[in-house]
C-alpha cells in the first residue's frame, strides 16, 4: 500500500483524530500516488498515524478513515461503518421516515452522504476515494434497507474539485419523480431528482418542531428562505394566523404549495422573491409578525467569504428585527461551518443595536442528531440556530 509521511508538527493533529491532511503537509511519498488509492500515513520518523485515501490533485489530499493499526481501509471497513451508522440511527428517536443515514466524516465515512426517504435512498459520493467503493456501498445499503430505489445525486462542486466521473441518475430499482414522506405529524412531497441537496433539509427537523412552541393562536408568522415550506407548515399547524413563506426558487414554492394542500393547511401565502428585497419592503410598510424565521443558504463556502456573508446576515437581521413585534420571536440559522454561533450572536447584537431593540436568547438549536457532530472534527458541526425574543 502507498505510504506517506507528514511534515513535523502535523502528527499531533492527526493523533487528535482530525481526519484531513492538506497537500502541503505531506513530506514524502513511497511512490507516485494514484488518484483515490488507499494510503498509510506515518509521521516523519515512520510511526503509524492512520489509514485513509488520497487524491493528490486536491487541497484536502488525504481523508482518514481509521486511526487503528489493525483496521486498514478495505471494502470490509466501509461496509462495517455503514452498518454502524444504521445501528446508530435505529437508537435515535427520529420522528420521521426520512433521515440521514450516513453523514460523511460524522460517520467516519468521508465523501459519502446517504439520505433515506421512506423506501427510497439518495446517495452522494463527494470524493474520488469514496467513489471507488461505490459497489460495496450500494450492496450494503441494499442488504440493510432493501430499498425500492436508489438515486445518485451529484454535488457539482465536489465533482469539479475532485474530478469525479459520476452522473446523476437511478442506480438501483425505480425512483419516482416525487415521494411523500412524513415528519412529526406533517407530510411532504420530496423531489429527489430535481430538489435542492438530496430533496429536503433533513437537518432542521428538530427546529421545525421547536418553532411550534412559540406560535400564539392566530398570530402572523414569516418564514424567510422557506424552501418547501417546512417552518411555515409547522407554524400553521401550531395555530398561526396568516403565514408568509418567501423563497427565490419556483420549484421549491410549487412543492410548498402542494405540501400545504397535502396537509389540509390553508392561509399560507407563498411569495417568490429575493428575501433581502422582500424583507426590506415588509419593514418599510411597517408589517409585524409574531415569529420570524431566517434560514438562508450557506453564504460562506470558505473562510474568505465570511466578511461578505456577515454583511448579508446583518442586513437580514436588521430587517428581520424590524418586522418582529414586541414580545415576538426571531430565529436565525447558519448552515456554513465558517459562520459560527458566535458570528450569529455578534451580528444579532449589532443589528439589535441598529434598530434599538433589546433581544434575549431563548434557545439554540443545531443540526438534528442524524447529522452527527464528531468533536474531533469541528467541521461536522455546521448548522447552528439562535432564537431570540424581541423585548
Ligand atoms: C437552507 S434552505 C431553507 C430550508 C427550509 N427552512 C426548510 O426547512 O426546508 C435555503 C433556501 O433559500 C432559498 N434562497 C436562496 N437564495 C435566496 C434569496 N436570495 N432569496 C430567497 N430565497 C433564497 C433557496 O431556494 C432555499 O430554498
Amino acid at each position: 500500500m502507498l505510504q506517506i509521511r507528514v511534515k513535523p508538527g502535523i502528527e499531533d493533529r492527526i493523533r487528535g483524530m482530525f481526519p484531513w491532511i492538506y497537500k502541503p503537509e505531506i513530506a514524502s511519498y513511497s511512490r507516485k500516488p494514484k488518484k483515490g488509492e488507499p494510503v498509510v500515513v506515518r509521521d516523519v520518523s515512520g510511526k503509524f498515524l492512520g489509514y485513509g485515501y488520497i487524491n493528490p490533485d486536491v487541497n484536502i489530499a488525504v481523508r482518514l478513515l481509521s486511526f487503528d493499526k489493525d483496521k486498514p481501509l478495505t471494502e470490509e471497513l466501509i461496509r462495517e461503518r455503514i452498518k454502524e451508522a444504521y445501528e446508530y440511527r435505529k437508537r435515535l428517536y427520529i420522528n420521521s421516515n426520512a433521515y440521514r443515514l450516513v453523514h460523511s466524516e460524522g460517520d467516519l465515512l468521508p465523501g459519502l452522504i446517504v439520505d433515506v426517504y421512506g423506501e427510497y435512498l439518495a446517495v452522494e459520493f463527494t470524493t474520488y476515494g469514496m467513489n471507488l467503493y461505490r459497489e460495496a456501498v450500494l450492496e450494503t445499503l441494499i442488504e440493510l434497507l432493501k430499498p425500492a430505489g436508489i438515486y445518485e445525486k451529484v454535488n457539482e462542486t465536489a465533482k469539479r474539485v475532485e474530478g469525479l466521473p459520476v452522473e446523476e441518475g437511478v442506480l438501483y430499482g425505480e425512483v419516482p419523480e416525487e415521494v411523500v414522506i412524513w415528519e412529526h405529524d406533517l407530510k411532504y412531497y420530496i423531489n429527489i431528482p430535481q430538489g435542492q441537496k438530496t430533496g429536503f433539509f433533513l437537518d432542521q427537523r428538530n427546529a421545525r418542531k421547536f418553532v411550534r412552541n412559540l406560535v400564539e393562536p392566530g398570530e402572523r408568522c414569516l418564514d424567510v428562505f422557506c424552501h418547501t415550506g417546512g417552518f411555515a407548515l409547522n407554524m400553521k399547524k401550531a395555530g398561526a394566523g396568516e403565514v408568509i413563506g418567501v423563497d427565490i426558487s419556483e420549484l421549491a414554492l410549487k412543492e410548498a404549495e402542494k405540501n400545504a394542500v397535502l396537509n389540509g393547511l390553508e392561509g399560507i401565502r407563498w411569495v417568490k422573491a429575493n428575501a433581502f428585497d422582500y424583507l426590506r419592503q415588509l419593514a418599510k410598510k411597517g408589517e409585524q409578525f409574531g415569529v420570524v424565521i431566517i434560514d438562508p443558504p450557506s453564504f460562506a463556502k470558505n473562510k474568505a467569504a465570511v466578511p461578505n456573508a456577515l454583511r448579508g446576515y446583518k442586513e437580514l437581521l436588521v430587517r428581520g428585527l424590524k418586522v418582529t413585534k414586541k414580545g415576538g420571536y426571531l430565529a436565525v440559522f447558519s448552515c456554513s461551518f465558517h459562520i459560527t454561533e458566535q458570528h450569529l450572536l455578534d451580528t444579532l447584537l449589532a443589528a439589535s443595536l441598529d434598530v434599538k431593540r433589546q433581544v434575549r436568547v431563548i434557545a439554540k438549536t443545531f443540526q438534528d442528531l442524524d447529522h452527527p457532530w464528531v468533536l474531533q472534527m469541528p467541521n461536522t458541526l455546521y448548522l447552528k440556530g439562535v432564537w431570540v425574543e424581541v423585548i
